[in-house]
Order: structure tokens, then C-alpha cells, then sequence
């Protein structure tokens, strides 16, 4: 795996430094609201929602959804499909949405519609990571652990091809292996 790293981008001291203190500003927003969803895209962001949600010091409930934006490869299909869906109610709830990295944009814009018309009291976004470069729709990140550059990174949930999740940091993908 290692192998496949041009370079290292963010350590695993500096994520967890950066995590602790988003579930801080989180603990601290939503301290007085009457609840909170907090709802992991699957499978990129598992492993910085199970790092999160143990720095907001709030009885949230959690939940999972898995929708596909890009395939099994580095580019975007365009099409945003919900595979599977939340399973707890979020009407009149408060949701945050966590999210391993904004590209596009597409996937959480889209997302983030379909809860506000099921009737979420409010939804807001919080990713580890975004590419504010290749935005292509304009989207409110509320919580955003880094600014990356546009490269394609791996490590810490995000995948290149569903390998390299279990990287513990985020490194950017040597061109060679995807060219
Ligand atoms: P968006 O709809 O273009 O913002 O797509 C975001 C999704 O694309 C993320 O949830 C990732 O699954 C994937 N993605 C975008 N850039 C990268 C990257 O650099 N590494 C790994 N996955 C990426
Ligand atoms: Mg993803």
C-alpha cells in the first residue's frame, strides 16, 4: 500500500488534532438544539465519523447512507443514486452530514436537498476534506477539517478503486498507479 503513496499529505497526529476540534465547535453549536442526527456517507467517510463522533460530547443519534457519485474508479459518473438509505427519522431533526471529501459538490447538494424536503428541521455538512478547485455547484461546507489541492488522495476511508481505506493517514495516490 505504502508503495502506492507519492506523498504524505495529512499525518494522523494532524487529523486527529483537526478532528477534535470540529467535534468541539459541533459539541458547542448544537448544545442547546433538541437533537442531533449526525449521518455518515458511506464508505469514505466511516472512519472519520467514528473518530467524530467521539469528540462531540452531545446524546446524538447516528445513522448511514450509502450513495454512488463515482464508480469504481477516480472519475465522476455525474449521477448521484442513494444505495442506502438513513433508516432513523429525520423530520424535524436536526442533521449533519459527514462527509469524507467535497469534490464536485454534486453528491452533498443533491443530498442535502432530499433531507430538507423529508422535513429536517436543519442540514449542515461537515467534511474532513475539500477540493474547492474542481467545485462545480456551490455548496455551504459548515464544518471543513482541510483545504486540499487537486490531487487524488487516499487514506483514512477515502479509497482509489475501494483499496487503501485502511491507510491511518491521507496521502495523494502516485499517477502512475491510475493513469
Ligand atoms: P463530489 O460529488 O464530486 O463532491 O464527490 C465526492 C465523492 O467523490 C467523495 O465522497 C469521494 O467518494 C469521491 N472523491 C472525490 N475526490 C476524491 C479523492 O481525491 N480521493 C478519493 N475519493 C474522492
Ligand atoms: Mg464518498
Amino acid at each position: 500500500m505504502e508503495k502506492d503513496v507519492k506523498e504524505i499529505l495529512l499525518t494522523e497526529e494532524e487529523i486527529r488534532a483537526r478532528v477534535k476540534e470540529l467535534g468541539e465547535q459541533i459539541t458547542k453549536d448544537y448544545k442547546d438544539k433538541n437533537s442531533l442526527v449526525v449521518i455518515g456517507i458511506l464508505k469514505g467517510a466511516s472512519v472519520f465519523f467514528a473518530d467524530l463522533i467521539r469528540e462531540i460530547k452531545l446524546p446524538v443519534e447516528i445513522d448511514f447512507m450509502a450513495v454512488s457519485s463515482y464508480l469504481d474508479s477516480s472519475v465522476t459518473s455525474g449521477e448521484v443514486k442513494i444505495i442506502k438509505d438513513a433508516s432513523i427519522s429525520t423530520t424535524m431533526k436536526n442533521v449533519l452530514f459527514v462527509e469524507d471529501i467535497i469534490d464536485t459538490g454534486f453528491t452533498m447538494a443533491k443530498v442535502k436537498d432530499i433531507f430538507l424536503e423529508r422535513g429536517a428541521n436543519s442540514v449542515k455538512l461537515c467534511a474532513l476534506t475539500s477540493k474547492p478547485d474542481r467545485r462545480k455547484i456551490d455548496i455551504d461546507i459548515d464544518y471543513l477539517g482541510f483545504e486540499i489541492p487537486n490531487e487524488f488522495i487516499i487514506g483514512y476511508g477515502l479509497d482509489y478503486a475501494e483499496k487503501y481505506r485502511n491507510l491511518p493517514y491521507i496521502g495523494v495516490l502516485k499517477e502512475e498507479i491510475y493513469q
